[in-house]
């Protein structure tokens, strides 16, 4: 038997609750990890509270799409990583918050990478990438990144000025100078987009509270606008991107390998005691807490 925080119940962080589960053996393409960190986003506080129905997320489910530890068992199939190889672990089927997780997607820890943002990074690295991707962003084109300071925004904002891309980034006024110094155009998201915002060649929404329709405006059309979870898009033409599971594990590579060489920093994350989910969800939701979360197991 393993710790884990489990959800007894969908409603408040209260109803994350410390008990024994069953972690159970890898299948042959699965590894299991001994988890030291595990990273805490928005979407696990949707899954929580019952405002997101999705992941097959139930009373008793374990919460948390990444994670970073040691490998403890390998599957049959398995051939590139061996038990006590350091790993990252993104989680499509979440189970993070645990001393040990089965997981499908993995890649090697660099020693240069904190454990910290090794497990902050699969689940935000794996979306900015995907949606870069999407998007087909391209050397000289202008992206607006709509929820630009956030764990997918930063990520996605340094990506794309590495790649030549222009990233106009709309963040809380206080967020505008870490904003500029990743190399996006910060304009205040508390102002409407279609004043201060000037015709974009594509969008990005990792906020999920914009104004998409005046994005898809000054995007031309909502071909090249796509939100990761504001489920009004699909009314708008706006493609509503979930994981692609057959290229998780090479974006969150292709992420990590930035994280490596340096190209890409995360924000700093704060870092509390796994029994005390409940109290991090309570901060986050409430605003008091504005860093990203990273639970240690
Ligand atoms: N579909 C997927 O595969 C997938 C994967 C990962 C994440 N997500 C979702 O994508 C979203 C972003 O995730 P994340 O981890 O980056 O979250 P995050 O770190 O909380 O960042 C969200 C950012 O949006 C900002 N924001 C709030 N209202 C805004 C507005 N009206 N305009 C512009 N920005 C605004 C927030 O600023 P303040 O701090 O000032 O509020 C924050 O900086 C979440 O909704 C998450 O659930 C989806």
């Amino acid at each position: 038997m393993t710790r884990a925080v489990i959800l007894s119940g969908f409603g408040g962080p209260d109803v994350l609750t410390v008990a024994d589960v069953d972690p159970g053996q890898p299948g042959p393409r699965q590894i299991r990890v001994s988890v030291r960190y595990a990273g805490v986003g928005p979407t696990d506080l949707a899954l929580r509270s019952g405002h997101l129905k999705a992941f097959g997320v139930a009373p008793g489910s374990v919460l948390g799409f990444e994670a970073a530890g040691v490998v403890d068992a390998v599957g049959a199939a398995v051939t590139d990583v061996a038990p006590g190889d350091e790993v990252a672990v993104y989680l499509p089927g979440l189970g993070g918050y645990a001393q040990s997780v089965i997981a499908g997607h993995w890649v090697p820890k660099p020693p240069s990478v904190s454990w910290a943002d090794a497990a902050a990074l699969p689940a935000s690295g794996e979306a900015a990438v995907r949606v870069l991707r999407l998007l087909g962003v391209t050397a000289g084109e202008t992206l607006l990144i709509l929820g630009g300071a956030g764990a997918v925004g930063t990520i996605a904002t340094q990506l794309a000025t590495a790649a030549g891309v222009r990233v106009v980034a709309a963040v809380r006024e206080d967020d505008a100078d870490a904003t500029a110094r990743l190399g996006a155009t910060p304009v205040d998201y508390a102002k409407p987009l279609r004043e201060i915002v000037p015709s974009v060649d594509a969008v990005l929404d990792a906020s999920g509270r914009s104004d998409l329709a005046a994005a898809v405006e000054l995007a031309g059309g909502a071909r090249r606008v796509i939100t990761l979870s504001d489920p009004r898009g699909p009314q708008l033409g706006v493609t509503l991107s979930g994981p692609d599971l057959e290229r998780a594990t090479d974006a969150v590579a292709t992420a990590m390998a930035a994280l490596a060489d340096g190209s890409l920093t995360l924000r700093p994350s704060t870092a509390m005691p796994l029994s005390e989910a409940a109290a991090a969800h309570a901060g986050l939701e409430s605003g008091a807490l504005r860093t990203k979360i990273v639970l240690t197991v």
